[in-house]
């Protein structure tokens, strides 16, 4: 008797093989003859595998009342080719138990479709659906086609730490990090001394692993991180979340146009890895998450074309011009931040494929980005993505001592306090370049969900950290 799954199963089993097999029924029909037909899903695919139990098989009387939808149970059997139309084998049970009931009156997943609102609020059964049993398979191969691209790459990847007492980004968007009791603090009146805390001084989340991949792309060479980040921005949309997963690789000596040439090859390289592992899961984002049915040939356009490459301000321009300004809720100038709508013209409407934005106003950019000789801009890159718009974000390094002090004191920001970030100017300094993948952002892309809620296992947003 061989343990299967049921995608292999589906996939290799062949007629007469005695099989056994665990996983949860997600429905029951009885026959007439004295047979019930149980579809058995253990999450290792899509489809379901059509279990026939016969009335003769041992116990049937009293345990087929608990085979309910929800309810896990262990068969063992035989594969049989499938007489029924669209499934190539079947199983019949020679026996039947039940591991676990689910009272039908309380289980919380009934047949029907349920909206994604009500399923965020049982995160811990959602995974059981089709669509969240899904996306989790598409975000583990999309994670493995991650580390494929770099690894195939010779990238090394590097572990930044979740506690930091710097901030990359510079966006005031920390949590922090403190085992001080404030209830005590706040009854005291006193000043808070951060000597007193656990790390001697303030400490947060952090935002990026950017600043640590520096220090091992200015020593052991291209590498990149993958981790989770966090921001506490106050921001109720569907593409922020508080904690997010990025990627972050980092190269010495790439200049703006390595960095965007590594970041087109890497998203169609994940995107195309995805298509070929995830078939059957993309096919049913396809059909029955995006309502136009126009998520397999966005996915394939992106492979087919190369991404446009604009300047922020030949952008600004062309939004100006676009006969659409008006109509846009935030008007767009030269020095202000694309907002998402302006982001979503440019890939859905007016080049209706992947855009990467650079050299934007310094003014909206962090201290690390390598100034231009204009004085306004600095060598920063966007990648825009329709129906998500960044996904992401990077930039060359500024790699001059002086230059970098110069923009450390214009960010307000203490050189003291980034002194090994400077150092790595001060010793050996080379061109370097990298970017930040959002990689829920990426999921939000290659599945059509419209909210980035839907595409993380456990959603932190404001207000809610449940699960
Ligand atoms: O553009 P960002 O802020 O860039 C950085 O953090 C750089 N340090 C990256 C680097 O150069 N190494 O963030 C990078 C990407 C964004 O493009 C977006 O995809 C994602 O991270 N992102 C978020 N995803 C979900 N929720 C949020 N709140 C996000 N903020 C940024
Ligand atoms: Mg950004």
């Amino acid at each position: 008797m061989l343990r299967m799954k049921v995608a292999q199963a589906l996939k290799s089993g062949q007629d007469g093989q005695a099989v056994d097999l665990r996983g949860w029924v997600r429905t029951r029909r009885d026959s007439k003859q004295a047979f019930s037909f149980v579809e058995l899903n253990d999450g290792s695919c899509l489809a379901n595998l059509q279990i026939v139990i016969d009335a003769n098989v041992p116990g049937y009387a009293d345990a087929i009342k608990h085979v309910t939808t929800g309810a896990s149970i262990a068969i063992e059997g035989e594969i049989k080719d499938s007489p029924a139309k669209g499934q190539r084998v079947e199983v019949h049970a020679k026996s039947l138990r039940v591991l676990g009931e689910a009272d039908p009156l309380k289980y919380p997943l009934q047949k029907k479709g349920h909206s994604m609102e009500f399923l965020r609020e049982i995160a811990h059964l959602r995974p059981r659906t089709n669509t969240f049993g899904a996306v989790t398979r598409v975000r583990n191969a999309a994670s493995a086609a991650i580390h494929h691209f770099f690894q195939s790459r010779g990238f090394v990847y590097i572990q930044s730490p979740v506690i930091t007492t710097s901030d990359c980004e510079g966006a005031g968007q920390m949590f922090q990090v403190t085992t001080l009791d404030l209830h005590k603090l706040a009854a005291s009146g006193k000043p808070v001394n951060f000597e007193l805390d656990f790390f001697a001084k303030p400490a947060s989340l952090t935002v990026s692993g950017q600043l640590e991949a520096e220090i091992f792309a200015t020593s052991v060479g291209d590498c990149y991180t993958f981790g989770p980040t966090f921001r506490a921005e106050n921001s109720n949309t569907t593409r922020h979340l508080a904690e997010f997963w990025m990627v972050e690789p980092e190269m010495p000596f790439y200049e703006l146009t390595d960095n965007m040439q590594l970041a087109e090859s890497f998203i169609k390289s994940v995107i195309g890895d995805v298509l070929k592992n995830c078939e059957a899961d993309m096919a049913f984002f396809n059909e029955r998450i995006d309502e136009k049915h126009e998520l397999l040939t966005t996915m394939q356009n992106i492979l087919d074309h190369e991404f446009i490459r604009l300047p922020y301000t030949e952008a600004v321009e062309l939004l100006r011009n676009s006969g659409q300004n008006q109509k846009f809720e935030f008007q767009v100038e030269w020095g202000c931040d694309l907002q998402s709508e302006h982001e979503r013209f440019l890939t859905e409407q007016h080049f209706k494929q992947p855009v990467i934005l650079f050299d934007y106003p310094r003014t909206l950019k962090p201290f690390y980005m390598r100034c231009n000789d204009d004085g306004k801009t600095v060598r920063a890159m966007d990648v825009l993505v329709p129906r998500v718009g960044e996904i992401i974000g990077g930039s060359q390094r500024e790699e001059r001592l002086d230059v970098l002090l110069e923009r450390m004191k214009e960010c307000h920001l203490d050189p003291e306090t980034y002194w090994w970030y400077v150092d790595l100017r001060r010793y050996g300094t080379v061109p370097h370049s990298g970017f930040g993948l959002g990689f829920e952002r990426l999921i939000q892309l290659v599945t059509g969900l419209g909210n980035i809620r839907d595409c993380i296992p456990f959603p932190r947003v404001p207000k809610s950290a449940d699960f």
